[in-house]
C-alpha cells in the first residue's frame, strides 16, 4: 500500500483507507489529521472491507469519527448490536464463531448473564486486594529491565522488557496460568491481535495462524479447566468453569472463548498504553517532569495516556433495523465502526485535543468504550496497573531514554508497538 507522507498538513482523503493495515503504520499525527478531516467532512464515511481469504466479501462499513455519534450508537445496543461481530470488519462465518463468539460479540440478555460471572472480580473493591501483587509484579519487571541494561550496553526494549510482561503476569496470575505456559500465551495473544501483521504471523496465512493460536489457547483452557474442576482455586478460571448462570453452566465453547478473551484483552491493550504512554512522555519532557514530580497526577495522567493512545482503535456495531442517527439515515444490516481513536480527539468535547496534557480534567475519553453494556470490564484493573507502572517508572527508571523510532503494528484494530528501543544509565 502507498504510505502517505509524514507531514500532517497534506492529507488527501482519497488516499485514506481505514481498511488497509499498512495505513495504520503511518505516524499518529498523520492519522489524526485524517480523522480531523473525516470528522468534519465525512462523519459517516463509507469504506470497503479488506479482502481476507476465508471470509466472504462484505458490504463495507461506516467509519464513525464524531464523539456524539459514537456515544449515540454505543448506548443504543438494541438498535446497534454486537452479536454480528464486534472485533472484525467482516461478518464471521458460522464455523469461526467458536473464537469470535465471546462476551464482546454477544447481546443482552445473554451478554449480561455471562458478564456477571466475572464482573465481581473486576470491581474496584475487589481489585484493592490485588494491589500489592500488581506492585510486586511491576517492581520485579523494572528490576529485570535494569539488570538487563546493566549487563549489556544499557539498551532495552520498552515493549519486551517493560510493557509486555506487566499485564501478561497480572492477568495470568488472576487466571491461574502456570509460569511454564506464559510464553505461549504471549505468543498466541500476539497472533490473535496481530491484525495480520506479516512479522507476527511469520508470513503464514492470517486466518490459519489465527485459528492455530486460538486452538492452542483453547487446549490450555482444557487442561486448566480439568484441573480446576478436580481442585477449585481462588482464580478466574475456576469461576469460569464452576459458576452457574440461571442454573446452567457455561458451554465448553463459551468457556474457551471467554478464557481467550480475558487473556488477550487483559494483555495487549494495557501493554500498548504503557509503551506508547512512555513514548508520549519522552516526546513531551515537560509532561514527564510535571507528572513525575506530582503523584497527585497519577489519576489524570493515566486517563490522558489512554485518551492519547486509544489502544483499541475501534469496535463494530451492526444496525438491527432501519433508522436515523444524528441526521444520518441507515438501514438494517449496515455496519458501523466506532473509532474511539478519532472521538478521543474531537474538538467538540476536548479543549485543544492534539495537546498531551497529563493534568487534563475532566477527560471523558472513550478509550475504554463509551456508554453501554460493553464498557471495558477490565477498566479498573487497567487503570490500577497503569497508575502503579508509571509511578514506578518515574521512581525507579528516571534515566529511561527512548532512543529509537517505534516499530508500529500493522493493524487497524489495535494501536500497537512491536518494539521501542530505549536505554538506561544515561543522563535523561
Ligand atoms: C472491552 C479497551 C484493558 C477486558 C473493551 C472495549 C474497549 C476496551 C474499547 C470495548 C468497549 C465497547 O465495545 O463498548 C481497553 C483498554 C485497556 C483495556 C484501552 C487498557 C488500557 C482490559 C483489561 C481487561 C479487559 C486489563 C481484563 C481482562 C475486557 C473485556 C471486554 C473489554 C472482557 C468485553 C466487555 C463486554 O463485552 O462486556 N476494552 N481494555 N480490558 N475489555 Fe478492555
Amino acid at each position: 500500500a502507498a504510505v502517505p507522507p509524514a507531514d500532517a498538513g497534506g492529507v488527501d482523503l482519497a488516499t485514506v483507507d481505514l481498511s488497509d493495515r499498512d495505513w495504520w503504520t503511518t505516524p499518529p499525527e498523520y492519522r489524526h489529521a485524517a480523522f480531523d478531516r473525516l470528522r468534519s467532512e465525512r462523519p459517516f464515511a463509507f469504506f470497503a472491507e479488506p479482502d481476507i481469504p476465508g471470509f466472504p466479501p462484505g458490504p463495507g462499513y461506516h467509519a464513525v469519527t464524531r464523539y456524539a455519534d459514537l456515544e449515540a450508537i454505543s448506548c443504543r445496543p438494541a438498535v446497534f448490536c454486537s452479536g454480528k461481530g464486534a472485533v472484525s470488519m467482516q461478518d464471521v462465518p458460522a464455523d469461526l464463531n467458536e473464537f469470535y463468539g465471546s462476551l464482546i460479540s454477544m447481546d443482552d440478555p445473554r451478554h449480561a448473564k455471562i458478564r456477571r460471572i466475572v464482573s465481581k472480580t473486576f470491581t474496584p473493591r475487589m481489585l484493592e486486594r490485588t494491589l500489592d501483587s500488581v506492585r510486586a509484579v511491576v517492581d520485579d519487571v523494572l528490576a529485570r529491565a535494569r539488570a538487563k541494561a546493566e549487563a549489556g550496553d544499557g539498551s532495552i526494549d520498552v515493549v519486551a522488557d517493560i510493557a509486555a510482561p506487566i499485564p501478561l503476569r497480572v492477568i495470568c496470575d488472576m487466571m491461574g496460568v502456570p509460569e511454564a505456559d506464559r510464553a505461549s500465551v504471549l505468543a498466541n495473544s500476539n497472533v490473535i491481535l496481530s491484525g495480520g501483521d506479516p512479522e507476527l504471523i511469520e508470513n503464514d496465512d492470517p486466518l490459519t495462524a489465527f485459528l492455530t493460536a486460538g486452538m492452542e489457547m483453547a487446549a490450555l483452557m482444557e487442561r486448566l479447566a480439568a484441573e480446576r474442576l478436580a481442585e477449585p482455586r481462588d482464580d478466574l478460571t475456576t469461576a469460569l468453569v464452576s459458576t452457574e448462570v440461571d442454573g446452567e453452566r457455561l458451554s465448553h465453547q463459551e468457556i474457551a472463548s471467554f478464557f481467550i478473551l480475558l487473556l488477550v484483552a487483559g494483555n495487549e491493550t494495557t501493554r500498548n498504553a504503557i509503551s506508547q504512554g512512555l513514548l508520549a512522555l519522552s516526546q513531551h519532557p515537560d509532561q514527564w517532569a510535571r507528572w513525575a514530580a506530582d503523584p497527585a497526577l497519577d489519576r489524570t495522567g493515566v486517563e490522558e495516556v489512554v485518551r492519547w493512545v486509544s489502544p483499541v482503535t475501534w469496535m463494530r456495531r451492526t444496525a438491527t433495523q432501519d433508522g436515523e442517527i444524528n441526521g444520518h439515515a441507515f438501514t438494517a444490516g449496515e455496519k458501523f465502526l466506532l473509532f474511539y481513536a478519532a472521538a478521543n480527539r474531537d474538538p467538540e468535547v476536548f479543549a485543544d485535543p492534539q495537546r498531551f496534557d497529563v493534568g487534563r480534567d475532566p477527560n471523558p475519553h472513550v478509550g475504554f468504550g463509551s456508554k453501554g453494556p460493553h464498557f471495558c470490564l477490565g477498566a479498573h484493573l487497567a487503570r490500577r496497573e497503569l497508575q502503579v507502572t508509571f509511578r514506578a517508572v518515574f521512581d525507579q527508571l528516571p534515566d529511561l531514554e527512548v532512543t529509537g523510532p517505534p516499530h508500529r503494528l500493522a493493524s487497524s484494530f489495535v494501536n500497537g508497538l512491536k518494539r521501542l528501543p530505549a536505554r538506561l544509565g544515561g543522563d535523561r
